[in-house]
């Protein structure tokens, strides 16, 4: 019991938060504050209203012209209409807010005007009139004069009472389709009940014989109201609404009678040929309908007559047009109950529409239908404004928040919006053809077109009843029969670049495109359009925020996706776009709008939007082939390039001769690392050239025999110099000799590190395009070339074994691998170590197979094991040659990690896209990198404080020039020697087009994960997937491979589920999950641009996982910069706190930390709610788990390495267990 209602409990925090930052404004009547009236009656004060009757002519909407008079006159008296008209005569509702002296005002108005709004003269004279636009309401109407403005009404002076002729007359008919396609239903609202008459309608072709068809009567009481105003002072008796369905209709047209003509390449209709006499009906022929009442004295009360045409036969061919829209609203034509420009647009929507009556087959309104909010009496002003549309083609509705959300009763979200309504309303006043109308959700056909409606108030998520629906009406369309399908839906589930979607930073309601892409892709929906946002907007077709056309106005064949629109405008005040333009969003409109679907047959579809305000349109066409197929490769993914690898922007194959004896270069000293055998030296580099040049630059080749071989055949060349590689640096000639270009003499130093070979320098004019080879230094190389260099460890596969890999130049052939290590101080003993490399043909592409390629040496792992735990250990890397000699590494040490569980202070630096630089200034171009060497000085001098490092992807950007793998190992020896360096996968490791990456850009250089998956150790299943779970005493840490697919289904995802699932929170309380590429939440510009703030289907695919295992922290890489979220769950953050965290997260606190080296990338500017804290700049991330209760995290700058952010997680194991959403499987109540 205890855990359901913490369930439950949880549940409605989360959903209240998610409350969205809209609130269309407020109702206008919400202005007036009723409860607060006083009397202040004066005889010398008056109002009249004329005329006194309605209607004499049956008319339901009549014109009333208001006198009055005050003695003390004000610009804030205003004027109430009330109906009934005796609004004070009854004490309040007991139940409702109670009032205990007169006026008993309980009632809202109907509506409101100021005195002065068509008198200017009013304060000064104390006199004015007013006209107002009544509608029969089942009521008489009094007008009251207050003054006191709206806040502190004082009733001045109330008018004679005017009625309608007939009150309770039928009025205000709304037609629907009904369930099956040739069942037209008409709704309408009466006086009536059914103790007094029996309603009907009489209906028949025009010109035949009429029939009557009987109404089901619904009505309700204020008890049906969920709160306030709805059941206050918004109440108001809805009277009776019928709904009477006429069954069997005739299709609109028959047969094959559609004669066509061709006008501008559109197949047009033409006219129909006459067929009197032939039973069949001519175009724009009709039904005719009115409404009836049979009193029980036996005499009928009648509406007037009216017409619709009935809809055509599913799949039939005829021109079928659909005006869709949403959040129209409704207005005063008399200029009443205006407030804040509020709905301003609604009465030329309807203007529009029905000036175009004639050319609309079907309206949709999706949602958001008069913003009566509570007070109900607006529905009925509502119908009266649709009634010329409403009683002529179908008007179907979808539920919208103000329509339905109200806390604790059952919608998806618990705000007020529908100001106590819930739904009651809207269900009743409207008929919709679903299976419960509490469920707005309803699947209609009209023609060639399948509308799938879904209810965005109610649950849509996979495993829904409203999820199962919406699948099997997108399943059961026949698309040869039926080939538009379109979606509808309220809320924005696609694509909106609403401001507030935006800040949200979604771009659409949370947990919409992710729930639903599935099916829109797999059913092919063609076209999904919601509301809400007050404004329009259409993107591109699109899957998974990619863009699958590029066209924008004329679609031919396959779409590949589907053409996402909002059309918001159709009314309620208007709603701002974000900014940021993003890559999908293809035409936004801050007007007042709808849209118009033609479909001239099965094949040609035309879409238009409109304004409000004119009725132009703007314009795309549309003719799929129905049949379209996905195609599941994700081709041109790429979103951040991080800037070229610095060596490729020499052109090695233009290289040609220009050696001059005069010219020359010389390098020294010529044998390296004499003096401690060190794998690292300065060389000194002279040069003189006759004709020096600015551009004119050295690179430095590794053999130094650059030009002695032919090229291999991938890149085959047949003229000297053979340049066939990549230098492995290179430098301007003029870097550390400025007069270099008038002298032609400089000197340079380089740093070099050993590398397997001998090197030479070679000068060279013509800049980097055309390089012209000048002269060629004496060759320069290492005492011991094949020296063990550069270990790096990584923890094994077991907590008590650690793993030392290095690169050496002795194969298997000529030497035996070994490292030699023990308790420091200790006995030690030798364990063999494992020998890989690759060949030139490992790789999957240039530059790593042409100009990027260098014999990458031997890369030896040994594994020590059964260590103790926390013991200091020493360790050495040897070769024993065949000749029984011994070449030997110099000492280094490391601590073993502490048992998994083990409680000590644990402390963790986590960073991505670190790259490499070089502290000689060389290869240096477009400021790439200039972080890296700052990041790792920094954990350099604070090694003593770090037990474990993850560099999180894209780790040298070598980009296929092997060499710089080397100099990389180079640089981070003295972390990777000294504790485990674990590494994941990035795009600059992985990606390559056929090759099995899940991005297919070219990020690699022809690596395709070949160099990283050989030179670091990694605990994985298989290396060249690259995603493993490991511990380190209270942490356990899940890796995942962001460049293989992770979504549910595939064996990564399995993987992670089962490294979150398995780990025991009790003993090791800290859950990290690292990815390179950000799965969560970025305010990275490229990813805002996307308009997903993160990586497509990162966390759509893996936020219920993260969330039912509680992990922690997330940490990303791949955007160059820092940025930490709040504990968040579905794009709403579940904590307010920023600092200090205490008991349960909720959610879990995501991080980009891909600062370390690489080129900063830029955020946007928008400000999302969930972002707590960016740095443009370069930095690291910092974990100390002091023990199991106490987690302190820090983010510090590589520039001076303190502490710019940071935050403490505090809690016990109990804070762990705490169920939250979506993070507890279902309880039993069995005991
Ligand atoms: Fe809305
Ligand atoms: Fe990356």
């Amino acid at each position: 019991m205890r855990g359901l209602e913490l369930v439950f409990f949880a549940i409605l925090l989360v959903l209240a938060t998610l409350q969205v930052a809209i609130s269309h404004g407020e109702q206008p009547l919400s202005r007036i504050a009723v409860h607060n009236t006083r009397l202040r009656l004066s005889e010398n004060a008056d109002i009249r209203a004329s005329p006194s009757i309605l209607g004499l002519k049956g008319q339901n909407s009549e014109w009333v012209t208001l006198e009055y008079a005050s003695p003390n006159p004000s610009n804030d008296d205003w004027i109430g209409v009330f109906s009934p008209a005796d609004f004070s005569a009854s004490t309040c509702n007991p139940d409702e807010g109670s009032k205990q002296s007169p006026p008993f005002l309980c009632t809202a108005p109907i509506k409101y005007q100021y005195a002065n709004y068509s008198s200017p003269g009013y304060r000064k004279e104390g006199k004015g009139s007013l006209r107002l636009q009544l509608i029969n309401q089942r009521s008489d109407f009094s007008f009251v004069l207050f003054s006191g403005g709206l806040a502190n009404p004082k009733v001045v002076a109330v008018s004679n009472k005017v009625a309608f002729t007939n009150p309770n007359a039928p009025v205000y008919p709304r037609l629907a389709q009904g369930k099956m396609w040739n069942e037209m239903t008409v709704t309408w609202t009466s006086g009536y009940g059914i103790n007094e008459a029996e309603p009907f309608v009489e209906w028949g072709r025009k010109d035949g014989d009429l029939m009557r068809s009987p109404a089901g009567t619904l009505t309700f009481n204020r008890n049906s109201m969920c709160g306030a105003p709805a059941r206050t002072v918004g109440w108001r008796d809805p009277g009776f609404i019928h709904t009477s369905f006429l069954k069997e209709l005739w299709p609109n047209s028959v047969g094959n009678d559609l004669v066509f003509s061709t006008y501008n390449g559109w197949r047009r209709r033409g006219y129909w040929r006459d067929r009197e006499g032939e039973g069949g009906f001519k175009e724009g022929e009709r039904y005719t309908y009115k409404l009836g009442h049979k009193l029980f004295n036996g005499t009928y009360v009648w509406s007037r007559v009216y017409q619709f045409r009935a809809s055509p036969y599913p799949g039939q061919s005829s021109v079928q047009r659909v005006v869709i829209f949403g959040d129209m609203g409704k207005d005063e034509a008399d200029g009443s109950n205006e407030y804040n420009n509020y709905q301003r647009g609604s009465l030329n929507t309807t203007k529009q529409l029905i000036e175009d009556l004639k050319n609309i087959d079907i309206v949709f309104h999706i949602g958001d239908i008069c913003y009566a909010n509570g007070y109900l009496s607006q529905w009925d002003q509502f119908t009266a404004q649709v009634e010329p549309i409403a009683s002529t083609v179908p008007y179907m509705i979808a539920s919208g928040n103000h329509e339905r959300d109200w806390p604790g009763t059952g919608s998806f979200y618990g705000n007020s919006d529908s100001g106590g309504e819930c739904g009651v309303l809207a269900e009743t006043m409207f008929y919709v053809p679903a299976e419960n109308r509490a469920k707005f959700w309803y699947s209609t056909d009209y023609g060639m077109f399948r509308f799938c409606i879904a209810d965005t108030e109610h649950d849509w998520r996979e495993g829904t009843e409203q999820y199962k629906f919406i699948e099997h009406c997108l399943a059961s369309a026949d698309r040869q029969k039926q080939p538009w399908l379109i979606f509808l839906a309220h809320r924005v589930l696609g694509y909106s670049s609403g401001t507030w979607y935006a800040e949200e930073g979604s771009f659409e309601e949370p947990m919409g495109r992710e729930s639903l892409q599935k099916l829109w892709q797999k059913y092919k929906v063609d076209i999904a359009m919601y509301g809400h946002v007050h404004n329009y907007e259409r993107t591109c077709p699109i899957y998974q925020n990619i863009c699958t056309s590029k066209e924008k106005f004329y679609y031919k064949g396959i779409l590949n996706g589907t053409i996402h629109v909002v059309a918001g405008g159709g009314g309620a005040s208007l709603a701002d776009f974000t900014p940021i333009n993003t890559t999908w969003s293809y035409f936004k409109d801050h007007d007042y709008g709808f849209v118009k679907l033609t479909a001239f047959d099965h094949s040609n579809l035309l879409f238009e939007y409109k304004k409000s305000r004119d009725g132009k349109k703007r314009k795309a066409k549309i003719s799929p082939i129905p049949k379209r197929q996905y195609n599941p490769v994700i081709s041109q993914l790429e979103t951040s390039s991080h800037g070229d690898h610095p060596l490729s922007r020499i052109a090695i194959h233009e290289a040609t001769f220009a050696l001059t004896p005069l010219a020359h270069v010389k390098a020294s000293p010529s044998i390296l690392g004499l003096t401690t055998g060190q794998n690292s030296e300065w060389v000194t580099i002279e040069y003189s050239t006759p004709s020096p040049s600015v551009d004119d630059w050295i690179g430095v080749f590794s053999p130094a025999n650059f030009s002695a071989s032919t090229c291999p055949s991938e890149n085959p060349r047949v003229y000297p110099p053979l340049l066939c590689s990549a230098p492995i640096k290179f430098q301007y000639a003029s870097y550390s000799s400025p007069q270099y270009k008038d002298t032609g003499k400089g000197s340079l130093k380089l740093q070099i590190i050993n590398q397997r070979s001998d090197f030479s320098f070679a000068l060279f004019t013509g800049g980097f395009l055309n390089p012209k080879l000048v002269a060629v230094s004496n060759k320069v190389v290492f005492s011991n070339p094949n020296a063990p260099a550069y270990p790096r460890l990584a923890q094994g596969k077991k907590w008590d074994e650690m793993t030392v890999t290095w690169t050496s130049g002795y194969g298997i052939s000529e030497a035996e691998p070994f490292v030699e290590w023990g308790p420091k101080g200790g006995d030690p003993i030798r364990s063999p170590a494992g020998t890989l490399t690759f060949e030139r043909s490992s790789m999957c592409g240039a530059p790593a197979r042409t100009v990027g390629w260098r014999d990458p040496g031997y890369i030896h792992t040994s594994f020590l094991k059964e260590l103790w735990p926390n013991t200091v250990y020493a360790y050495k890397l040897g070769h024993r040659l065949f000749n029984c000699t011994y070449v030997w590494s110099k000492e280094y040490q490391f601590k073993a990690p502490p048992y998994p569980g083990q409680d000590s202070v644990q402390r963790v630096v986590i960073f991505g896209d670190m790259g490499k630089g070089e502290v000689d200034g060389s290869s240096e171009y477009n400021d790439f990198q200039p972080g890296s060497l700052n990041t790792t000085k920094q954990l350099v001098q604070d090694l003593k404080n770090i037990d474990i490092v993850f560099h999180n992807g894209d780790i040298c950007y070598a980009n296929g020039y092997l060499s710089q793998w080397d100099q990389f190992t180079a640089q981070i020896e003295p972390i990777a020697s000294s504790v485990p360096y674990m590494i994941s996968s990035g795009n600059h490791e992985r990606d390559w087009p056929g090759t099995g990456s899940f991005y297919g850009n070219m990020d690699s250089g022809g690596e395709c994960g070949v160099l990283a998956q050989t030179m670091f150790y990694t605990p994985t299943e298989n290396r060249e997937k690259f995603w493993y779970s490991t511990d380190y005493g209270m942490f356990r840490f899940c890796i995942a491979d962001t460049e293989h697919d992770w979504r549910e289904g595939t064996e990564q995802y399995k993987f992670i589920e089962h490294c979150l699932a398995s780990v025991d929170r009790q003993k090791q309380p800290w859950l990290i999950f690292l990815a390179h590429r950000v799965l969560g939440y970025s305010s990275d510009l490229s990813y805002a641009i996307e308009g997903s703030f993160e990586e497509p289907m990162g966390r759509e695919s893996l936020q219920k996982l993260w969330q039912k295992y509680k992990v922690d922290i997330a940490m990303f890489g791949h955007v160059h910069n820092y940025e930490r979220t709040c504990p968040i769950y579905q794009n709403v953050c579940t904590s307010k706190e920023k600092h200090h965290y205490k008991g349960t997260l909720n959610g879990t606190i995501h991080v980009a930390a891909g600062g370390a080296g690489a080129s900063l990338s830029p955020f946007t500017t928008l400000q999302t709610a969930w972002s707590l804290y960016k740095d443009y700049d370069h930095g690291f991330v910092k974990l100390t788990a002091f023990d199991h209760s106490n987690l302190l995290f820090e983010y510090k700058k590589s520039r001076d390495g303190k502490v710019y952010d940071s935050f403490t997680i505090s809690r016990d194991y109990r804070d762990i267990l705490a169920c939250t959403v979506d993070s507890c499987s279902s309880t039993t109540l069995a005991s």
